[in-house]
Formats: structure tokens, sequence, C-alpha cells
């Protein structure tokens, strides 16, 4: 039961400090054991790695209550793999996949009561986050790490749910060329910070990136990769080594191609074919799926044909489809669904 006496319809997408959290700290070599704390502080060296050269990587996945009464995370095994990338790249030590499982488990199970109620629109999001955690003063990376998981009880990502939103061009990259743009590092978030802010500023929701290198192509936001859909049902998403190789999106296209029989292709996107598209939407875990009713290029509007009320025909299909299996609606192909009992 969702016992927590949270407004659950009304939540926004906030942090809310629940009882536990699991820690495990990595020194001389190896993980310790790991255990769930309920303090929600942490401290470190004014020195730390994580403070001086930003060495963090971190996670984002939800617990979800299904229609049946039971609560369950979604592939949870990727997330595991992709913070094994992001550390790999970020000279840092792997947290095994088995161990992150594990944790996502204790730390959900440990706060069952924070987990909102089915048909409440409201999730558990999960944050697994590592960073380096001892005195580091020439540039290299620590000795020490700590791995980290917290919970807070969300609602929608982009305010007012599911209407679509505003997107800019904007004149900053995310990520450059053989940088850090597939794996989830800080790093990427902080510079998203200061284009963010302007895009709110100016009034749009987020920032759609294009290539560093041309500034031709489709990239994806600060937040969710991109999914577009072409006037006769094509699914389509922007192909670019450096774009979050997203959970959401991947599983979308599966569901494109197996469930609503429809083509579903990751390749480039030039900006210049985007005004041809019928439908697009923001997709991560965070953002669901966010339909886009407009772009606006340095004032030059594109306007999907979708509009500004509702989402799309097809982003509405695959929507229903990846909520309902999310929430234990539609039956989940082998592997996508882990209980937590
Ligand atoms: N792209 C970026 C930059 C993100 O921060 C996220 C969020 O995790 C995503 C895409 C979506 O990824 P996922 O679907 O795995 O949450
Ligand atoms: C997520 O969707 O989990 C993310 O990490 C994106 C972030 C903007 C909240």
């Amino acid at each position: 039961m969702s016992t927590k006496n949270i407004d659950w319809g009304n939540l926004g997408f906030g942090y809310i400090k629940t009882d536990y959290r699991y820690v495990s700290n990595y020194k001389d070599g190896a993980w310790d054991d790991g255990a769930l704390i309920t303090d929600d502080m942490v401290n470190i060296s004014e020195c730390a790695c994580v403070l001086q050269y930003s060495q963090s990587c971190f996670e984002g996945l939800k617990a979800y209550r299904t229609e049946d009464g039971r609560v369950v995370t979604f592939r949870p095994d990727l997330n595991a793999e992709r913070m094994m990338d992001s550390a790999k790249r970020l000279e840092m030590p792997q947290f095994p996949k088995e161990r992150f499982i594990d944790a996502i488990d204790q730390v959900v199970k440990a706060n069952i009561d924070y987990v909102p109620p089915y048909g409440s629109g409201a999730t558990l999001y999960i944050r697994p986050f590592m960073f380096g955690s001892d005195a580091i003063i020439g540039v290299k990376p620590a000795n020490e790490y700590q791995f980290r998981a917290f919970t807070t009880p969300v609602g929608p990502y982009f305010k007012g749910g599911a209407k679509p939103v505003v997107v800019r061009i904007p004149d900053f990259d995310r990520a450059a060329p053989h940088g850090t743009g597939n794996i989830k590092a800080g790093l990427n978030y902080a510079m998203s910070l200061h284009p963010i802010m302007e895009a709110h500023r100016e009034g749009f929701n987020e920032n759609m990136y294009l290539d560093p290198a041309t500034r031709t192509k489709v990239e994806e936001t600060g937040g969710a990769n991109i999914i577009f859909i072409t006037k006769d049902n094509e699914v389509v998403t922007p192909l670019s080594d450096s774009i979050l190789p997203s959970v959401t999106r991947r599983s979308i296209m599966y569901i494109a191609e197996h469930y609503l029989g429809l083509k579903a292709t990751q390749r480039v996107v030039r900006f210049d074919e985007v005004k041809d598209f019928a439908e697009c939407g923001l997709c991560g875990t965070a953002a669901v799926i966010s339909p886009v009713g407009k772009i606006n290029d340095h004032g030059k509007e594109i306007c999907f044909p979708s509009g500004m009320e509702k989402m799309g025909p097809v982003i509405q299909k695959l929507y229903d489809t990846l909520t309902g299996i999310q929430m234990g609606r539609i039956e989940a192909p082998e592997g996508w669904i882990h209980e937590i009992k």
C-alpha cells in the first residue's frame, strides 16, 4: 500500500526525501558489502574528485505499482549496463550488474510505502549514482568511490503532464564529437544548465540539440531522446555516437515494431527534414513520452500537425502500450518487468 501522506495526484518532478537509501563504498580496489541507511547526507573531503573534477555518473529508473498490486521496475538490467559503460569512460570502478539490480530491489523494498498508488499518475523515481569521493588535487581519477541509490516519488517531468511541449534550437551544444554524450555523466548536465535556463527564460520547455560538428543533424534534448513519426506512420529516431542510449527509446522502437506493426528506424535525421514529420516526442524515464507540438528555430516555427492540444495518434498508441506494459496491463516481452518481492 502507498501509506505515506502525500498528494500523489499533484506531484511534480521534485525531490521528496524517503526513509532509506542504499550505499556501498569502494576502497583499496574493492566494493564493500553495501547497506541501507537512513542518513541522506554525504560527508566527503572538500577536495573530493567529484567536487573538483566532476567525476560522477548516474542513472534514472522508476518503480511502478501495477494494476494487480505488484511493485515492479522496468528493465533495470539496462540501467546497470549503462552505468558500467559510464563508469568505464570516466575511469571509475564498475558497480557489478547483479549488485546494481539487488541495490535497486533493496532500496525500493525499504521505501515501498512511497511507491505511488496504481492510477495516480505518479511513480517512485530511483536515482542510482556514483562519485569519486577521496581527495584529489592533480587531475586524475579518485581512489575511493561511493555508489548510492535513493528514491523519490515523482509526477510528470513537464508541467501539464501529457500536453505537448515547445522546444527550441539552442546556440549551445550538448556533447562534443567523441566526448561523453553517450554516457550518463553528471558533467553533461552541468553544461546543459545554462542553455536550459535560457530556454525557460525565453518560454520554451527544452532544448533540441543538433550535432555539434555540423549543426545540421538532430541529436536529443537535455534529458530525453527524440522520436519522430513520418506521415506514413514510420517511427524514426536519430542515430549518433553522442546520444545517450535511452532505455525508453530502445523499448519504444521494439514496441513500434513488435506490438504495433510499425516500421521503426534509427538513422541520421537532418534538421531540414524535421518539418516533414507528422509527430514528434521526447522519450525517457522522466519524460515517458512527452509530445512536442512546436520547435522554434531562432524565431522560425515548425508546427507539427498533431498540434498543441494533445498527442498525435501514433505517439498516443506508443505511450499507451509502453505505460500499459510498465503498469502490468499489457503483457511484457520476456525480461522487461522485474518484480520487487
Ligand atoms: N537522454 C538524456 C540526455 C537523458 O538524460 C535521459 C534520461 O535518462 C534520456 C535520454 C532517456 O534515457 P532513459 O530512457 O534510459 O531514461
Ligand atoms: C531520467 O529520465 O531518468 C533522467 O535522468 C533525465 C533527467 C532530466 C531527470
